[in-house]
């Protein structure tokens, strides 16, 4: 049997792994090849350092129970491996499917944190409950900002490719 405590314990550990994940592979993976989509490179950048914060606010509600947060890897790496698929297929549009990937996973995360906020209030544990609601906002916002940049970066992507200039990045 898994008491509730335990259940809110392996989440947060999940969660934080999938943020400091997600920091340092966007860092590493998109913001190098989106010379020219600034928009694009300017979103992985607030959506890195959000996640760093996310990631920190995390490592507090872990250590509050008595946790540690140092042998952590394993479920992020196969999310974002999933997100890797996603965009690794499709070389020549990298950008466009980036963007749309990045859209996606927000909303991942979106679930993600619903239902920790709901583990959270199971336990009792209020401050855990806040930090997942505004981690919640925080996704949201992202995510609507990254989908209003999905038209203008199709548009560009396609004109410069029928100009003949090196459309992906
Ligand atoms: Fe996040």
């Amino acid at each position: 049997m898994t008491t509730p405590q335990e259940h809110l314990m392996t989440w947060l550990r999940d969660a934080y792994a999938m943020e400091r994940q997600q920091a340092i592979e966007s860092t590493e993976k998109q913001i190098s090849r989106m010379q020219n989509y600034p928009e694009l490179r300017q979103w992985v950048e607030d959506h890195v350092a959000a996640s760093e914060r996310q990631a920190d606010r995390l490592k507090e509600c872990i250590h509050r129970h008595g946790g540690d947060t140092s042998t952590l890897k394993g479920l992020a790496a196969k999310v974002m491996g999933n997100v890797q698929a996603i965009t690794g297929f499709f070389a020549d549009d990298e950008v466009v499917k980036t963007a749309i990937a990045d859209y996606a996973f927000k909303h991942y995360e979106i679930g993600c944190y619903t239902s920790l906020k709901t583990a959270a209030d199971a336990c009792g544990d209020m401050t855990t409950s806040q930090v997942c609601e505004e981690i919640v906002r925080e996704e949201q916002s992202l995510a609507d900002r990254v989908a209003g940049l999905v038209p203008s970066l199709t548009r560009r992507f396609v004109e410069r490719e029928a100009a003949g200039e090196k459309a992906a990045t």
